[in-house]
């Protein structure tokens, strides 16, 4: 196939790839999806299938989103993130991907540099690289819990420097980045007249004293930000495909022109889901976090007594942490997760796929059940004492 230089330098995804090879053995213990296990919750499924009954869902809907679901987004817009939207301002995407995906085409064009702070989510930058952008990969500072370097992010600014690209809570690392440093990373795209694209997709799973800061919530930054959000994580909707971007009228008038071509509008049974998401009881929301909480704690206890093999920063939020593999083991992340995966069957997912300073590291994913975790730690803890 006479393929295109844009897909041609993207690398497989290392997560798949764990997929795949975890497929050739029974009873994987599965540390390495970043998906919830569990289901979504009745009341959504039931308001998805009461749509499909009612002759709501074989249409398309406006591009932009169902406007009842946009007016329930500026509310929980208002209520959890600070921001005072209109419907005007929000499109409602293919999940989050595809939100980040148009965010990221409507802002850059060829041989535009994107900064992102690393070990970060490896599809923001097959994103930039789709876009014919140059990722710029500034490490986390880890010895202080992954925490964004100020510095180094301003002296990485050229004049091709278009957009600062970030998720916070942090996939891999769980890292929640403070308020704080985002108002010092927005005072950075103010001052060098950047825009800044954020993935907030867990921001209701937020540990101890941390907290979810949008950027968009400060009013300066009107002009300079597109702030992404999804139903996967929040309610357990990994299958549905249903996310929403946020900005002002005139960036969204451009994102639209990415939205459009690649998916026409999101899946309309899925936004009647995402409308009784919203309009319900967020009980499901304080359940899951707890859940991912004690898990985290689980993960976090069992690690201890594995504290010749890995160090690692707990994580303030998400349900992904990033130990690193301590020694010569650590040398290559992708042959330490296949050695785990074929000698003990469990699942994790190598470092280095989430950039170069991932390397020496793993992804372990707490959303799952208890048991799942203590099968992985009690089989790590067998194979490490030989
Ligand atoms: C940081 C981050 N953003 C986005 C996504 C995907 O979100 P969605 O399912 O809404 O496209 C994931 C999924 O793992 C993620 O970890």
């Amino acid at each position: 196939m006479n393929s295109s230089n844009r897909v041609t330098q993207i690398k497989k995804s290392a997560i798949h790839e764990m997929t795949r090879l975890s497929k050739q053995y029974d009873d994987v213990a599965f540390l390495s999806w970043a998906k919830p296990t569990t289901g979504t919750p009745k009341h959504i499924n039931d308001a998805a299938i009461a749509a499909i009954e009612n002759g709501l869902t074989g249409g398309y809907s406006q591009s932009e989103g169902l406007p009842e679901l946009r007016e329930e987004i500026v509310k929980k817009l208002k209520r959890d993130n600070n921001i005072t939207a209109t419907v005007s301002q929000l499109l409602i995407t293919v999940g989050a991907i595809e939100g980040l995906a148009a965010s990221v085409m409507a802002t850059i064009d060829p041989g535009d540099e994107v900064i992102l702070p690393t070990p970060t989510y490896s599809t923001h930058i097959a994103h930039v690289r789709l876009a014919s952008g140059t990722p710029v990969l500034i490490p986390l500072v880890e010895e202080d819990n992954y925490t964004l370097d100020r510095k180094a992010i301003e002296q990485a600014i050229t004049s091709k420097t278009k957009a600062i690209l970030f998720c916070s809570p942090n996939n891999p690392t769980g890292t929640v980045f403070p308020e704080r440093d985002l108002r010092a990373l927005a005072e950075i795209a103010l001052n060098n007249d950047l825009m800044i694209i954020t993935d907030e997709a867990y921001e209701y799973f937020i540990f101890d004293d941390e907290k979810h800061f949008s950027i968009a919530s400060i009013p300066e930054m009107k002009k300079h930000v597109i702030s992404n959000y999804t139903f996967t994580k929040t309610y357990a909707m990994t299958g549905w495909r249903i996310g929403y971007l946020h900005a002002d009228e005139e960036i969204i008038t451009q994102v639209k022109k990415v939205h459009i071509p690649f998916s026409i509008c999101a899946p309309v049974v899925s936004q009647y889901a995402a409308i009784a998401a919203l309009e319900g009881s967020q009980q499901c929301v304080r359940e899951f976090r707890l859940h991912y909480l004690n898990m985290r704690n689980l993960m976090c206890d069992r690690l201890d007594h594995l504290d010749t093999i890995f160090s690692y920063s707990k994580p303030g939020g998400s349900y992904l942490m990033f130990p690193k593999i301590l020694g010569e083991r650590g040398k290559d992340s992708v042959e330490f997760s296949k050695n785990l995966l074929k000698d003990i069957q469990v699942s994790t997912t190598p470092g280095s796929a989430f950039g170069p300073t991932g390397e020496q590291h793993i992804r372990l994913s707490f959303c799952v059940p208890e048991e799942m975790i203590n099968k992985a730690f009690d089989r790590m803890d067998n194979y490490f004492r030989k």
